[in-house]
């Protein structure tokens, strides 16, 4: 495995949208994003990932995108991303771009004048035009649907006034699906490539990487769960076919071409095997692995997405990556219960996925601790809640623009009180502005929790080896270094002894060493556990080897434990302290 600066890199992913606005149109745009990166910087993150900036009618906020090699003035034009290029490169930070080469935007070019041409025109063959089944053509092609829900396919009206062909598109009708067996679309898709990679840009993140290629006779497809986004589809003939290889082959051969720059895969594959063949060495570089992101909060469930991501990189010797959340998902906060409950979850499984090896990406606000936000129907935007006829929400509550400071909406992300999702009025406590104000907060946490990444060599490492743990728990060292054990649990944990480097919220002592499986409130007196610094600091914490010692248990909440912690092992303590979870696991 070769290793470079992606290797194990943090990732973070602005949604342009919703990051920072500096134009007062209530829209995040790059200039927006340029002024935050001493944010960023700050933050430690290492490269940015910019969901679709290119030309686009936002049908789908920029994943339908019709002219590939310009940026839309609403982000500020090409001149404002070589502005933020310049200015992250300058602070050492990369930047990555998406990529969407399944679909354009049915108002491309290409797409405009395939519509203008007649069926079997070399205009035609760039897209996916079939004539209907049925008598007279009115039925689709195939019973494929469209993750957004609704047909997957939709007629068009010809020249002569009549309806004609069907063309297929996954997404929205606004996103033609491409024809890949036509040789035109790859030497577009190159040059857009090499347009951006001379540009400076460090690499791409490539939309539904599992897509492109289409099944000879474009069979049907049994019509389960097909209308969840991005969910299991192994066996689902829309995604994830033959041909798809020897595109991304393609693709590597011209990043060959920039050794530096990085091919980031959407790849909702879930077989092993057939998602390392997505990262084989003349394919992606990295293949973004959703496990973890679909694990419950539970411990068995979060060890099985651990390992088989782990072993899915390494059928193909490529690096494993992680993420909890992105802009398709229910934040993790809400995910994971809501309220404290799931905000303490959210940090536990944070700190687990920042100790695991390989790249991680983090999705902007997580390090806030964002939950998802209820939405009033008239504020919703993602195409899902009118493709699916008002039954499906979409993903606009994952969408919400960052806060960054003062008291009430839209909280510094806009000059403009009318942004194009509401901030709520709550988020006035979890801005940035409060949380660089509080050692406690979810940011202060992640700064320490990558700054420990950064700092300890282990964390470069490849490999992790699962300790004993109690049952609902989790213990895993990495790279012979340090340790992660993370409490998924209702019950109190004994904590494998050594030099406590962080924890994802407050650990109180036991009153007795022989706390196993009791509940903490009635077992362990409170905290015992020194602030976790400012972030500002980035220094190590205090050892608490004494407190350690003395047997910290991990506190009860109501319905569950939701810590992890990092620590740093004494090899030889640490025999004593399995016996100790041994036994808790037996009781
Ligand atoms: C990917 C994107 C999603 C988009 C879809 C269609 O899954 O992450 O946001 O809607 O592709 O381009």
């Amino acid at each position: 495995m070769t290793t470079t600066w992606w290797s194990h890199a943090l990732f973070y992913q602005v949604y342009p949208r919703s990051f920072r606005d500096s134009d007062g149109d209530g829209v995040g745009d790059l200039d927006g994003v340029t002024t935050k990166l001493d944010y960023l910087k700050a933050l430690g993150v290492d490269a940015i990932w910019l969901n679709p900036v290119m030309v686009s009618p936002m049908a789908d906020n920029g994943y339908d995108v019709a002219d590939p090699r310009d940026v839309d003035p609403l982000f500020g034009g090409i001149e404002a991303l070589d502005r933020l290029t310049d200015a992250a490169h300058r602070l050492g930070m990369k930047v990555t771009m998406d990529l969407v080469p399944n679909h354009t935007s049915s108002q491309h070019p290409w797409f405009q004048a395939a519509l203008a041409a007649s069926p079997g025109s070399d205009q035609r063959e760039r897209y996916i035009f079939r004539d209907g089944s049925g008598p007279g053509g009115i039925h689709p092609p195939n019973n494929w649907v469209s993750i957004f829900g609704g047909p997957a396919w939709t007629r068009v009206v010809e020249a002569d006034g009549n309806p004609g062909q069907w063309y297929l598109h996954l997404f929205d009708a606004e996103q033609p699906d491409l024809n890949w067996e036509n040789p035109e679309v790859f030497d577009d898709l190159e040059k857009t490539l090499r347009f951006w990679l001379e540009r400076g840009i460090d690499g791409f993140r490539i939309d539904v990487a599992h897509g492109m290629a289409k099944p000879p006779g474009l069979p049907d497809m049994e019509v389960i769960r097909a209308e969840v986004l991005l969910a299991d589809m192994d066996d689902d003939p829309r995604f994830n076919n033959e041909g798809v290889h020897e595109i991304h082959r393609r693709i590597r051969s011209v990043f060959n071409d920039y050794p530096d720059a990085v091919a980031i895969g959407e790849v909702w594959v879930y077989d092993n095997e057939q998602f390392s063949r997505y990262v084989r060495d003349d394919e992606l570089h990295l293949g973004f692995n959703f496990r973890l992101l679909r694990a419950k909060f539970d411990a068995v469930d979060i060890r099985g997405a651990i390992e088989n991501s782990m072993t899915a990189a390494a059928m193909a010797d490529a690096v494993p990556t992680w993420t909890l959340a992105n802009h398709d998902v229910d934040r993790e906060p809400t995910r994971y219960g809501g309220g404290p409950v799931g905000q303490a979850r959210a940090r536990a499984m944070a700190l687990v996925m920042l100790a695991l090896p390989g790249a991680v990406f983090i999705y902007n606000g997580e390090e806030l601790g964002l939950p998802n936000v209820e939405l009033p129907d008239e504020a919703l935007r993602d195409p899902v809640w009118e493709r699916s006829g008002h039954t499906r929400r979409g993903r606009d509550a994952c969408r919400v623009p960052v806060p960054w400071e003062g008291d009430t909406p839209p909280f510094g992300f806009s000059d403009n009180t009318d942004t194009w999702l509401p901030l709520p009025r709550e988020w006035a406590e979890l801005t940035v502005e409060k949380q660089l104000d509080d050692p406690d907060s979810t940011l202060a946490f992640y700064r320490r929790a990558i700054e420990l990444r950064h700092s300890r060599p282990e964390f470069s490492g490849a490999v992790i080896e699962w300790l004993e743990s109690p049952a609902d728990g989790l213990t895993f060292r990495v790279s012979g270094g340090a340790v992660c054990a993370l409490n998924a649990g209702a019950r109190s944990m004994v904590l494998p002894e050594g030099e406590v480097l962080l924890a994802s919220g407050e650990l109180v002592e036991s009153m007795s060493k022989d706390v196993a499986g009791v509940p903490l409130g009635i077992m362990v007196e409170n905290s015992v556990m020194p602030a976790m610094g400012n972030a500002v600091g980035m220094h190590l914490p205090p050892a608490v080897t004494d407190v350690y010692h003395s047997g910290l248990v991990l506190p009860l909440l109501v319905s569950g434990l939701f810590i992890a912690v990092l620590g740093a092992l004494l090899p030889a303590g640490w025999a004593a302290k399995t016996r100790t979870a041994a036994a808790l696991r037996s009781e």
